[in-house]
């Protein structure tokens, strides 16, 4: 079943949710995405992703094991796919050097930090969902290897890949994936591109979604900057099969977003989001702030070496409640995001559908 729907059932939203809504809540690494937001979208008919994103295998089994009882199988799990990391030694110490003063008033000390490159636990969280399958399994930040997406689809999960781009679906399409999360440069956080250093150029959800439903055929999820109902609701005219939405969930009673972030998501004196790359490495969007101010112009790429070394800065500022040091991720639909149980903004996301 493909594009809007027609009953108050359950359906196989093109076949790939099992769920009363085409509503995706998006996996959100870094604490946002609780097993208490998942189940609650889930509850409220729509699809929840777990973040496997910097945990290790065993909190993600942890949390699986949690939602099972609750969520039925309206749950997915998200995995970043490693990189190539090519920052050199010596444009890591520059920009270590360079952070030297953000890290001295919580007695950190960056300019000596290690350079670290890991893989997020790859072969062991692949391990863990070929062991305990789930629905669905995403990834993002590029594609998984051909025979990785065979064994979890012989497992009996469903395979999605987060593209930005036409030649990016084109490429996930040939791996034979099951469908594409279309994310679009309005969506909060990282973008999920192929190729960090290639310049994003500006798209909307709406112009992505046509082009690799065009380019692909493949059932797609539309990603980035939704703000409402309105905007679900073009989404799945111009031919999505679901919709995702991050921002609008972080407020939410059940998100583990942390305090200093969610103030600042409400805070009427934020001038808006821009794309950084100066907190991780790669490109993300989030609220301005100082820390984007006085480094965004001099910060290099190099995930997850640029995540690694500010990682304790920006636990330290959450701490101290310093939203000028913290990644304050957003998407351009932020001030449409409301406190409340996670259930209401999944009904007013729905409203009229
Ligand atoms: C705080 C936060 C964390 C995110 N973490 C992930 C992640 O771990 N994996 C992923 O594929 N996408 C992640 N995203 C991006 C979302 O999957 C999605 O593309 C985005 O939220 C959609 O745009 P919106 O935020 O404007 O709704 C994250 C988004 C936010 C806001």
């Amino acid at each position: 079943m493909t594009g809007a729907p027609s009953g108050p059932a359950r359906a196989r939203w093109a076949g790939l949710f099992d769920t009363e809504l085409p509503l995706v809540a998006a996996p959100m690494a870094g604490g946002t995405s609780t097993p208490a937001l998942v189940s609650a979208v889930a509850s409220a008919g729509g699809f929840g992703f777990l973040a496997a994103g910097y945990k290790t295998p065993d909190a993600v089994a942890a949390e699986l094991a949690e939602l099972r009882g609750t969520a039925g199988d309206a749950i997915g799990v998200n995995l970043f796919v490693p990189g190539r990391d090519d920052i050199t030694e010596a444009e890591f110490r520059r920009y270590a050097r360079e952070l030297a003063a953000e890290g001295a008033p919580y007695g950190l000390d960056l300019a000596h930090a290690p350079l670290v490159v890991d893989d997020d636990h790859w072969r062991d969280k692949l391990d863990l969902l070929l062991a305990a399958p789930v629905p669905v399994v995403s990834f993002t930040f590029g594609l998984p290897d051909p025979a990785t997406v065979r064994a979890l689809r012989r497992a009996g999960s469903r395979v999605l890949v987060t593209v930005t781009t036409v030649p990016e679906a084109r490429a996930a399409h040939d791996l034979g994936v099951d469908g594409l999360v279309a994310q679009s440069t309005e969506a909060g956080a990282h973008s999920g591109t192929h190729d960090p250093r290639r310049p994003l150029s500006p798209t909307t959800a709406e112009r992505l979604t046509v082009e690799v439903v065009a380019a692909t055929g493949l059932p797609v999820v539309a990603a980035g900057g939704v703000d409402g109902a309105g905007r679900v609701r073009r989404l799945l005219a111009e031919g999505a099969s679901a919709v995702m939405v991050g921002t609008l969930l972080l407020r939410t009673d059940e998100s583990g977003t942390s305090q200093v972030h969610k103030d600042a998501l409400a805070d009427p004196a934020r001038t808006g989001t821009v794309l950084t790359r100066a907190f991780t490495g790669r490109p993300a969007r989030g609220l301005r702030n100082g820390f984007i101010d006085r480094h965004e112009a001099t910060a290099p790429f190099g995930y997850p070496a640029i995540h690694h070394l500010t990682r304790g800065l920006r636990v330290a500022a959450v701490r101290a409640n310093d939203p000028d040091r913290v990644h304050l991720w957003a998407g351009t639909g932020y001030r449409q995001a409301r406190t409340g149980p996670a259930a209401e903004a999944v009904a007013a996301l729905s409203a009229a559908l």
